[in-house]
């Protein structure tokens, strides 16, 4: 196996390498688990975006393919392949930005925290390999469940004394962007208009989406408020059942994905005023982690938002969410300090 794959590397090409190394502008990106089903789509969108100068892409099977395929678009980005935990190393050295969708997804009838015994252990593996090789990187954990598995990553970090809670984002929004849609589906809006903010964590009832304060301010009524609430909850899951087997989302995953990625390194570069959610380390409520909106900057996320006005309706629905991230935050600690 090849340890650099990638189309730079042929002797015959005379740029070997200097477009890389030359300080080309841009950002250092690293995707662990490339080749599954997020991984693919968001490895092909992050090579279209132009802030990314390098692109690392990691997997523990087929990471050949993938960079071989991705490689031939003729965007900026220098692509380079990494197969398997002897490479992972190799895979981190010098990023700016790890992305992580490794893991397995959910089947008819999961729950995401069904898949904690699995992602808990691969979590752990590549967030050890990030302490070492990338310390100073912005991490984007989507690996599921969501709400243990950054409390896991947060935990290799503090044991490796390189922990930095704003540079740690636990990847909700793909919760956005469907509540987005949903609601520009109510309002008979452009969803492109329409930005709902959505708190709390990533499963079932924890994701607690703010249709007090969506805007273009508007209202709706009991019921219009229960059918989007339960739909953003559920969208996860009405995918799942839809592939019938095959996987969970993929596609809207990786657009929310470099969406997301977008912003930290439009906050990476200096840009003002970029705030997205994320599932963060907090103060916000007494919990130790929860999304909210946060400023995104050169150092991560550097501001956490306050969640801001809520109604009754969303005060009850915070209480229930906190009961059940509570449990999810100290399965992910224990994990790692049992
Ligand atoms: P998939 O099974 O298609 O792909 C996962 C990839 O991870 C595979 O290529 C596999 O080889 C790789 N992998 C496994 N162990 C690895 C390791 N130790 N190091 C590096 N790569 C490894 O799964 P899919 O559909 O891409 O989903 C990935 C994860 O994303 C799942 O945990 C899923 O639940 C989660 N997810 C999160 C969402 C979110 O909103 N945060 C939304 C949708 C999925």
């Amino acid at each position: 196996s090849n340890p650099q794959m990638g189309s730079e590397h042929h002797p015959i090409l005379r740029a070997a390498d200097c477009r890389a190394k030359g300080g080309a502008p841009g950002f250092k990106v690293a995707i662990l688990g490339a080749a599954g089903g997020i991984g693919q789509p968001l490895s092909m969108l992050m090579k279209m975006n132009p802030l990314v100068s390098v692109l690392h892409l990691y997997d523990v099977v087929n990471a050949p393919g993938v960079t071989a395929d991705v490689s031939h678009m003729d965007t900026g980005a220098v692509v380079r392949g990494f197969l398997g935990q002897p490479q992972l190393e190799s895979a981190l050295t010098g990023m700016d930005l790890v992305i992580i969708p490794a893991g397995v997804p959910r089947k008819p009838g999961m729950t995401r925290d069904d898949l904690f015994n699995i992602n808990a252990g691969i979590v752990r593996t590549l967030c050890e390999g990030i302490a070492k090789s990338c310390p100073n990187a912005i991490v984007n954990l989507i690996s599921n469940p969501v709400n243990s598995t950054v409390p896991i990553a947060a935990e290799v970090f503090k044991k490796a004394g390189t922990y930095d809670p704003k540079k740690l984002l636990g990847v909700t929004m793909l919760d956005v962007v469907r509540a987005n849609t949903f609601v520009a589906e109510v309002l008979g809006l452009d969803p492109r208009e329409v930005s709902v903010p959505v708190v709390g964590g990533h499963a079932g009832v924890t994701i607690l989406p703010l249709l007090s304060q969506v805007k273009p301010p508007c209202s709706f009524t009991p019921e219009e408020t229960e059918y989007l609430t339960k739909r953003i909850q559920d969208g996860g899951t009405e995918v799942v059942q839809a592939k019938a087997g095959a996987g969970s989302a993929t596609l809207s995953m990786a657009y929310a994905a470099v969406k997301f990625a977008d912003l930290c390194l439009r906050g990476l570069k200096g840009d003002a005023g970029i705030v997205e959610c994320a599932f963060v380390a907090s103060q916000v409520t007494d919990l130790p982690f929860f999304a909210t909106k946060v400023r995104l900057g050169r150092g991560g996320a550097e501001e956490v938002f306050q969640l801001g006005p809520l109604n009754e309706y969303e005060r009850v629905g915070l209480e229930k969410a906190k009961k059940e991230l509570a449990v999810s935050i100290q399965k992910g600690v224990s994990f790692i300090k049992k």
